[in-house]
């Protein structure tokens, strides 16, 4: 089945619902999408390959699309191996192709594959604002390190106005049958796997997506067209304002998020009581359990909200496992311009807390709250005056702002 994005361009991509996880260890539910687009003009040009789990129908896609023509050039965008499976089998498929790469991407392409010195002569480095003409489309290369990998090239078209993002603007899911954007309600069917996608995989290089983000603002762009995902071909404000928001790390949403881990249930009830009395004062709270979700899920939360209360068990005179992973996914992840609250709970010793802070400590941009709610097993009466503290503070800086 041929899928036309745009005049003369193809979407040769497929996906995979039998992966469990992304890179080893990101949860994809709902599959997950490698795109690969395929321009048919007075030369053919393909950008980028596939995933290995999608190689096959891939294959299958191209050869269905060039319909018996050869295929002249390959763009190859970004080197991680969820895109470049099959690029030695078309340059055994195609012996003439060109491959058009960044002189960091060939580096990276002779440490991921054997080159033969028979192909050596094929690629042809690409250098950002250097262009192909391939027909009337007219593809310029430009230079987005660190989103995701250094050697990140992506391409604009200047004759349909497509900017072949790279996994820019990609997200988590399957989506082919219907792979345009606006095909769905952006709000409720693609913006959290697209935040959680955004967050997890780019969310530390906030600078470098801002400075792609500048690059970018002058071209004329009328669809985007990222690696993983879905395709944008309108309303594209929508999605490059949240990656504004998200680059910045600030908030999207007024309100405050709830991150708690829990042993016997204890924590987890401190952690409703606050998020009720919240709610009461007419306050937009959302929690997350760090038991029962998988961290990418409060990673992608975080860049959400300003204002994060962490709920936490002392464990082993140390930190709750699930808390200690969630922050040092966190600071890995060098999000700023939050503020943190603390509830720790601890039977003998309790010092989740100070723990807490101090793991915190390794970002830079962010503020703390001195206010720490401390509970010695479980919630009793003689800690209402602590929580009192705690929810006051929070409410003074979510209406103060
Ligand atoms: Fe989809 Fe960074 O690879």
């Amino acid at each position: 089945m041929e899928l036309k994005i745009a005049e003369d361009i193809y979407y040769v991509g497929s996906y995979s619902k039998d992966q469990n996880q992304f890179e080893g260890a990101l949860p994809i539910p709902n599959g997950m999408n490698y795109n690969s687009y395929l321009i048919m003009d007075e030369k053919t040009c393909l950008v980028d390959t596939v995933d290995v789990h999608v190689k096959e129908q891939f294959i299958k896609n191209v050869t269905e699309v060039l319909n018996g023509k050869k295929l002249d050039y390959l763009i190859v965008q970004h080197l991680e191996p969820d895109h470049t499976s099959a690029i030695l089998d078309l340059m055994k498929m195609f012996p003439l192709m060109e491959v058009k790469i960044s002189p960091m991407g060939f580096k990276f392409l002779k440490q991921f594959f054997v080159i033969e010195d028979k192909d050596l002569s094929r690629f042809e480095m690409s250098s950002e604002n250097e262009t192909l003409t391939i027909g009337k489309h007219v593809l310029k290369f430009i230079g987005a390190p660190m989103v995701h990998w250094p050697e990140v090239m992506l391409s604009f078209d200047t004759y349909t106005g497509t900017l072949f993002s790279a996994d820019g603007f990609g997200s988590f899911g399957a989506y082919v049958d219907k792979i345009f954007a606006d095909l769905y309600d952006f709000n409720k069917d693609l913006l959290d796997e697209n935040r959680r996608y955004y967050t997890n995989i780019v969310g530390k290089y906030g600078i470098q997506v801002n400075n792609l983000l500048n690059k970018v603002s002058s071209l004329n762009i009328k669809i985007i067209s990222p690696l993983h995902g879905v395709i944008f071909r309108k309303d594209l404000l929508e999605i490059i304002s949240k990656y504004k928001l998200w680059a910045s790390y600030k908030e999207e949403k007024q309100g405050v998020l709830i991150v708690y881990s829990t042993v016997y249930g204890h924590t987890k009830f401190v952690a409703s009581l606050i998020e009720n009395k919240l709610k009461d004062a007419s306050i937009n709270v959302e929690s997350i359990c760090l038991n029962t979700n998988d961290v990418s899920y409060a990673i992608s939360l975080s860049f959400v909200y300003k204002y994060i209360i962490l709920c936490s068990t002392t464990f082993n005179m140390g930190l709750y496992t699930k808390m200690e992973n969630y922050l040092y996914d966190f600071i890995e992840h060098q999000i700023s311009n939050k503020k943190f609250y603390f509830v720790e709970n601890g039977t003998w010793a309790p010092q989740a807390a100070g723990i807490m802070k101090q793991i915190l400590m390794k970002t830079s941009g962010n503020q703390y709250s001195s206010n720490v709610l401390t509970i010695r097993s479980s919630f009793k009466c003689e800690n209402s005056d602590s929580l009192n503290n705690l929810i006051n503070e929070v409410k003074a800086d979510v209406f103060l702002g």
